[in-house]
């Protein structure tokens, strides 16, 4: 979490970090800072709370030449203005995205040294480091290349150093950095988007490549310090701007876009009723491991439904947190799918590592180009949302779901039938946006304190999806789960004040989590139901989806699920985009 920022160059250099430093909120939005070099002295500005409260302290009419910025998710020492990055040690000022593991001890001998530390961080004690080292060596690169053998941990690091004043050097590991290049000034952050305005060609650097750039020239270096040549591209989709388009939140904005994300996965993956030949064939492994984080996991327990009843192929879904330190059975027939949104989460990378390390097949399914789990894995499919900004996750959910349907249908008997029914779907999500009174139902849930999602087979996995939304956005505690699991305990807390979300959409096996809904009734529940049965006896409230066939019906209820959560949240005035104490991008463990 935590994004960066640093651009050298003629003009704007404030304004065009600032600019570039907001398209990163979403990695982080309790404090920021930024330092920068005017008149060969640094300036150092940090502020808790949002960018907007940066940018009262700041004047845009300071001619800077460089300088470096930081959006920060706090993991050592609150959100306050001293956390805030940058961080200063010596002659050295810089931002850090990442975690340093052993921070505690070197900070200890660097005490000893003479240090003193005015934060609670673990970026200060690498400022720190970088400036003992430069002190010994008078060289920077050669102190960055030693401070890789003394910093443990991950991190993507952008410095500045007081006698080196034209100068932004940079080095990733395990953080993702990018580089952006052009004639005017030359910029370096944590994700393309923030990069965008100054230029589309960039370069990722890998782990432990070092950048130094002023405003006419980009060097990259080896660890060793021997310079080397990087892969310049160009990013071509000129739509993906980031706005709103009118929208009240991004997180509205992207639930429209759900269904041309489907009607593009559809058209890139399908073929004349058939999967492409040549998108990854699944058929061939005995085990798959769905390895992910959150919603991305719970697209995972979808896609793993659909590979078990379809493809007949035994599917696990873990939590990557999980995922490394259990006990797993890498047999020669095992495929690992990583799935991750951003493509950099650090558990899902960390599980997709250990898979490599046990020679097993990694495919990964990720929204974000060149990504550090896109370009780790053996392969990938993309699941080309576009570039999603709300922290909770919509389109992206979707797109997993259905890149993991494709690869469960193809070559199975019924797969031209199932993909003229997905072929209905993006009408679906445009009519189901509109048709339903969600405000209605957002009234009905607003006060609760409590609320359980209820469902049975693929109905649960959904479910998991539609109550971790509802948490994240409105603050409301919700637990999905199994309604035939309910009268083993949980049924206790049951009373009429308890919220109840049914998802009732599965034929084959409604009538049992009709009979655990009368039972929740039973102990004075209301229940708001989410379920294509008509005539129902069940529910006190419905939002009534059509009746399509097997496939489609569960797909039915991701936007009702969606929409619900959003207008909750909307209801209770919350910070819909950005929900407190979240990062869209989560790169430490
Ligand atoms: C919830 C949400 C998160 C992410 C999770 C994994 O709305 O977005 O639960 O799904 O943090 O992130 P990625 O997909 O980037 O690996």
């Amino acid at each position: 979490m935590c994004g960066i920022v640093s651009y050298a160059g003629n003009k704007d250099v404030i304004r065009r970090i600032i600019t570039g430093l907001k398209s990163l909120e979403y990695r982080g939005y309790d404090s920021a800072g930024i330092a920068y070099m005017k008149d060969n002295k640094i300036n150092i500005i940090k502020k808790e709370g949002c960018i907007c409260n940066l940018e009262k302290e700041i004047n845009y009419d300071d001619k800077a030449s460089i300088g470096i910025a930081h959006t920060r998710w706090a993991t050592h020492g609150k959100a306050d203005d001293i956390n805030s990055h940058p961080h200063r040690q010596g002659k050295i000022t810089l931002v850090h995205n990442g975690i340093i593991e052993n921070y505690d001890i070197l900070k200890k001998e660097l005490i000893k040294k003479g240090y003193i530390f005015k934060s609670d961080t673990d970026t200060e004690v690498a400022a720190a480091v970088i400036d003992d080292l430069y002190n010994e060596n008078n060289d920077m690169i050669k102190a960055i290349s030693l401070a890789t053998e003394i910093l443990k941990g991950s991190y993507a690091f952008n410095i500045i150093n007081d006698d080196i004043s034209d100068k932004i050097f940079g080095i990733r590991k395990d953080s993702p950095l990018i580089v952006g290049i052009s004639e005017d000034g030359n910029i370096l952050a944590s994700d393309i988007p923030a990069t965008l305005h100054v230029t589309n060609r960039y370069v990722v650097l890998d782990n432990y490549d070092i950048v130094v750039l002023d405003k006419d020239h980009v060097k990259f270096y080896d660890i060793k310090g021997k310079e080397i040549k990087k892969e310049v591209k160009i990013f071509a989709n000129d739509n993906e701007v980031i706005s709103k388009g009118g929208y009240d939140h991004y997180m509205l904005k992207e639930i429209n876009e759900e269904s041309e994300v489907v009607k593009k996965l559809i058209s890139l993956y399908t073929n004349s009723g058939k999967v492409n030949d040549d998108l990854f064939d699944i058929r061939k492994y005995k085990n798959i491991d769905i390895v992910a984080c959150g919603s991305a996991s719970f697209a995972g327990q979808v896609g793993k439904y659909y590979i078990e009843k379809y493809a007949n192929i035994r599917t696990s879904v873990y939590f990557a947190s999980e995922y490394r330190y259990q006990k797993n059975f890498f047999d020669n027939d095992t495929l690992v799918i990583l799935i991750s949104q951003s493509g950099e989460t650090a558990d899902t990378l960390a599980a997709l590592k250990l898979a490599k390390e046990n020679n097993i097949d990694t495919l990964a399914i990720v929204n974000r180009r060149d990504s550090s789990i896109a370009r780790e894995a053996k392969d990938v499919i993309y699941t080309e949302a576009g570039i999603e900004i709300a922290v909770a996750t919509t389109k992206a959910y979707l797109a997993q779901v259905i890149v993991l349907l494709l690869l469960a249908i193809k070559g199975i008997n019924n797969e031209t039938e199932i993909l003229e029914d997905l072929k209905l779907l993006p009408n679906i999500i445009t009519k189901y946006i509109n048709d339903y009174d969600y405000e209605n139902i957002a009234d009905l849930i607003k006060d609760k304190e409590h609320i359980f999602y209820l469902g049975r087979g693929i109905d649960y996995y959904l479910s998991m999806e539609g109550s971790l939304k509802l948490k994240e956005i409105s603050y409301i505690h919700s637990e999905a789960f199994q309604a035939g699991e309910l009268k083993h305990g949980s049924i206790s807390l049951i009373d009429e004040n308890f919220g109840v979300i049914a998802v009732v959409t599965d034929k084959s096996i409604c009538d049992k989590t009709i009979s655990n809904l009368k039972e929740v009734s039973a102990r004075g529940a209301k229940i708001i139901a989410i379920t294509n049965i008509k005539d129902d006896n069940f529910s006190d409230y419905k939002i009534l989806v059509d009746d399509y066939s097997e496939v489609l019906n569960p797909l039915t209820v991701v936007i009702p699920m969606q929409l619900i959560a959003y207008n909750t949240a909307k209801k209770k005035n919350c910070d819909i985009d950005k929900p407190r104490n979240l990062a869209k991008s989560v790169t430490v463990e």
